[in-house]
């Protein structure tokens, strides 16, 4: 329900000003639940700036879009490159540069992405069955797109097993493939498995072998149940949106196999974690798996809105002429966009600062838990959760709440991190740009550590 107040901080007169327009003027509908409701004037690298001139550090990259950090001077300038914005400095009333939008015609930048995003793709562990690239603006579209194609390919086959508790996106079959059979309104082509929760729930018991008895036989009983509808299994490296639960990597390994087997196609979303977000560039590589389909957003070009499906031409073929088209899929900012972000993993060692980043983010996530305010840490790469405890008869909902508020605050010396609203509840995210520098990194988990500390007192 809408709130009759909007989020307010004392002494942020603008921000409070901008808190109030915002939620007057939009439905609330549109925002997803944030205790900061943080004003963002400008960003730079890993750092965002309030209107009143306070700097946080953002443990958030977006969410999980801004791998290289916010406005890289050499990525921007590689964009306008691309777009040919040189022109800008002519005299004339209008720049000869690429257009923003191409629709109903092709540009070279587009056919230069395509090129450098199947080269990255391909030489990729994992990557040697893509060979096509459907765009899109959004993560639900790739999702939406990736399950016509899949459900198009051999008539009659038009059922999805889709992972329990996944996060795909909101609109529809996006949102029909996310969440439960519990959630209302569900679709009948869609049926859910398990994904490993407790079996993950922390570093230390994710490093046991999971038993894959239970899996199998599911999926032994959905192949009995509606083996000759089936056509795909869509499911996250990691579920994401459902509480950052990090699986073995055999869980993902018997989907692929069940795939292989039954001649069903393997889908793996990776629009969060696409772009070194798991430690390598993709995370299939990662949990060694080849799946026929990766779904690609979020970090795909570093802010600028793009998605896609990447994959097999013989299962996209199967769509016709248009049906996977609309305005904004593949226009030239994102084009521009994505080869930009290519360039600067490909140059500057992007993944290598992400790995070295992750061993400090481990070591000062596990610490948080002496607070005893944290009772849970999962994550690999540069991307944790951090899932709250209950503190006396406070609920570890609550706890959550204080923690990213308080966090937002700052400690005694100003010193404040930026954090996204909790996870399934209880688990905050921690995943800053890969790109943050990692002593200044060890420093604010360190105020992380205060400020949880004071909490539990
Ligand atoms: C794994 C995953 N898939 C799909 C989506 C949907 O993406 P979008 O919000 O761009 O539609 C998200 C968004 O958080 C996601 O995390």
């Amino acid at each position: 329900m809408k709130p009759a107040q909007p989020i307010q901080f004392d002494n942020e007169p603008q921000s409070n000003e901008v808190r109030a327009q915002i939620l007057d003027q939009e439905p609330y509908a549109t925002r997803t639940f944030t205790p900061s409701q943080c004003v963002i004037s400008y960003s730079a690298g890993s750092y965002h700036y309030t209107p009143e001139g306070r700097k946080l550090a953002d443990f958030t990259s977006g969410v999980l879009v801004a791998n290289l950090g916010h406005n890289p001077v050499s990525w921007w300038n590689r964009v306008q490159k691309y777009l040919g914005l040189d022109a800008l400095t002519d005299s004339g009333e209008y720049a000869k540069c690429v257009p923003l939008t191409a629709y109903n015609a092709i540009t070279e930048i587009e056919a230069t992405a395509n090129q450098r995003l199947i080269a990255s793709l391909q030489s990729a562990p994992g990557g040697s069955r893509i060979n096509q690239i459907m765009w899109s603006a959004s993560g639900s579209e790739a999702v939406q797109k990736a399950l016509w194609a899949a459900m198009k390919r051999t008539p009659g086959k038009d059922m999805i097993i889709a992972t329990r508790g996944g996060f795909h996106g909101k609109k529809g079959l996006a949102g029909a493939v996310t969440g439960s059979e519990q959630d209302k309104e569900r679709d009948e082509r869609v049926r859910f498995m398990s994904f490993p929760k407790a079996e993950c729930i922390d570093i230390e018991s994710r490093k046991q072998p999971l038993d894959l008895t239970s899996y199998q036989a599911e999926l032994d009983a959905l192949w009995n149940e509606c083996g000759d509808r089936l056509c795909c299994i869509i499911t996250e490296p990691y579920l994401g949106g459902g509480g950052s639960l990090h699986p073995q990597k055999e869980y993902l390994q018997l989907l692929q196999q069940f795939c292989r087997d039954h001649d069903l196609l393997f889908i793996l979303d990776e629009i969060q974690s696409n772009f070194g977000r798991t430690g390598p560039m993709y995370a299939f590589t990662h949990y060694q798996v080849e799946p026929d389909i990766v779904l690609l957003g979020k970090g795909l070009a570093n802010g600028v809105p793009a998605s896609a499906a990447v994959g097999r031409s013989d299962v996209f073929e199967c769509l016709d002429y248009g049906e996977a088209s609309d305005t904004w899929s593949a226009n030239p900012l994102t084009s521009a966009a994505v080869v930009a972000t290519l360039d600067e993993f490909e140059q500057n060692d992007v993944i290598a600062k992400g790995l070295e980043l992750s061993v400090v983010i481990e070591a000062g996530l596990v610490r948080l838990k002496e607070t005893r305010v944290i009772a849970n840490v999962r994550g690999e790469g540069c991307v944790w959760g951090i899932e709250c405890a209950d503190i006396g008869d406070k609920p570890s909902d609550d706890v959550a709440n204080d923690v990213i508020r308080a966090c937002y605050e700052g400690n005694a010396d100003g010193q404040a991190i930026h954090l996204l609203g909790a996870l399934a509840g209880n688990v905050i995210r921690i995943s800053p740009p890969l790109t943050m520098n990692v002593e200044e990194c060890q420093h604010y988990l360190e105020v992380m550590y205060d400020i949880c500390q004071s909490l539990a007192e």
